[in-house]
């Protein structure tokens, strides 16, 4: 009978995660943990400003070592034993590529499934079994997703199982992108390293805030630190969402929601373009939307300020004119290297081998 129960509870099922689904992050983050560490990366609330500093000396360290080959070969065995998939359901270029050169820089071997027609699930496999069938073989699942909610669901459904292993949300539909703030916030640290780094810095956020995951889940990390202010410049069809919104007011963070964006250039410390989300338009309607005067073009450039930066996710549009990428001020290019350096000392903190890599 006993055994019958304990199989019983650690049953997933459709009912169960519904009820964990509605639950608050407060309540649910405990399960995404293991002894007060991160186990999987589901959500940026699951972040702090502890951890991330964390993170950013040990991602300082890796870049350090990795100029040489003596420092690659030294990188290259702390985690030779450990093997990853990459399960990558939506189109990606550098959370693709930053996360498999992360892993490799550490020595960890990975897989990929990118193309949803070379998995089972098209032979009817259930979606729970496909994930499972991935923690047979490897250490460490990182998922990018149209759905918002998968990689949680992936995870609560391993966490029920009796292996499970990490999940790192790589893109969750419309909602988050946490590994991007991570990339993001060490960015902005940088920049400012010698001018009171992210502290009471005014952060304009540009373009299609209401689908863009990583101004949802960077939004979140930012309003953690003190005196951070925002600045939201987009059409109204195109804002940020209220949940967001409520979050800063519940915090008492200030923002300003805006639609002019030469009024803002002069104003902002960190200035953050994003394309338009057209992915997920129903039918076209990102087209009705007039959008040119959300791009930075070359004529901002003598009103942005001097000690600035402009950061885009990538990939752009016509958010960014090119020629803008020669202007010392323009860090997007730097900004997507160092999501390979945030990404492989992430990976190294889930397994806990910081201590591995030489100070
Ligand atoms: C972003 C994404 O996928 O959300 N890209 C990225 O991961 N660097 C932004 C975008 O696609 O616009």
């Amino acid at each position: 009978m006993g055994a019958v129960l304990q199989i019983e509870s650690m049953k997933y099922d459709e009912n169960s995660w519904k009820q964990f689904h509605t639950k608050s992050l407060q309540e649910k983050i405990p399960l995404f943990s293991r002894e007060g560490q991160i186990f999987d990366l589901i959500y940026a609330s699951q972040l702090t400003p502890e951890f991330c500093s964390r993170l950013f000396e040990l991602a300082d360290r890796i870049r350090k070592i990795a100029k040489s080959k003596e420092g690659m070969d030294e990188l290259g065995r702390v985690l030779s034993d450990k093997r990853g998939i990459l399960f990558f359901q939506q189109p990606s270029t550098r959370t693709f590529l930053s996360f498999q050169n992360a892993c490799h820089i550490l020595g960890m071997k990975t897989s990929e499934i990118r193309d949803p027609s070379t998995s089972s699930e098209v032979k009817g496999e259930s979606w729970e079994d496909t994930i499972r069938t991935f923690s047979s073989y490897v250490d460490l699942i990182i998922l990018r997703h149209r759905e918002e909610a998968y990689a949680e669901r992936a995870a609560f459904h391993l966490n029920a199982t009796k292996r499970p292993i990490p999940v790192i949300n790589g893109g969750s539909g419309k909602d988050e992108h946490p590994t991007q703030a991570l990339l993001d916030l060490y960015t902005i640290q940088r920049a400012f390293k010698y001018r009171n780094g992210i502290v009471g810095k005014r952060v304009g956020f540009v373009g299609d805030l209401k689908r863009g995951r990583t101004v949802r889940s960077l939004t979140q990390l930012l309003s953690l630190y003190p005196q951070v202010k925002f600045v939201f410049i987009a059409p109204e069809a195109f804002q940020m969402r209220k949940d967001i919104l409520e979050l800063l007011d519940a915090r008492k963070v200030e923002y300003e929601i805006a639609d002019d964006l030469n009024v803002q250039i002069p104003k902002v410390d960190v200035l953050y373009m994003t394309r338009i989300q057209d992915e997920y338009d129903a039918q076209g309607e990102s087209k009705l939307v007039e959008t040119e005067k959300f791009h930075f073009r070359r004529e901002h450039l003598p009103v942005f300020p001097q000690t600035s930066i402009l950061m885009h996710p990538l990939p752009r549009r016509y958010e960014i004119d090119p020629i803008i990428d020669l202007d010392p001020r323009a860090v997007y290019w730097k900004q997507e290297r160092n999501g390979m350096w945030i990404r492989a000392a992430l990976i190294l903190q889930l397994f806990q081998r910081e201590n591995f890599v030489s100070a």
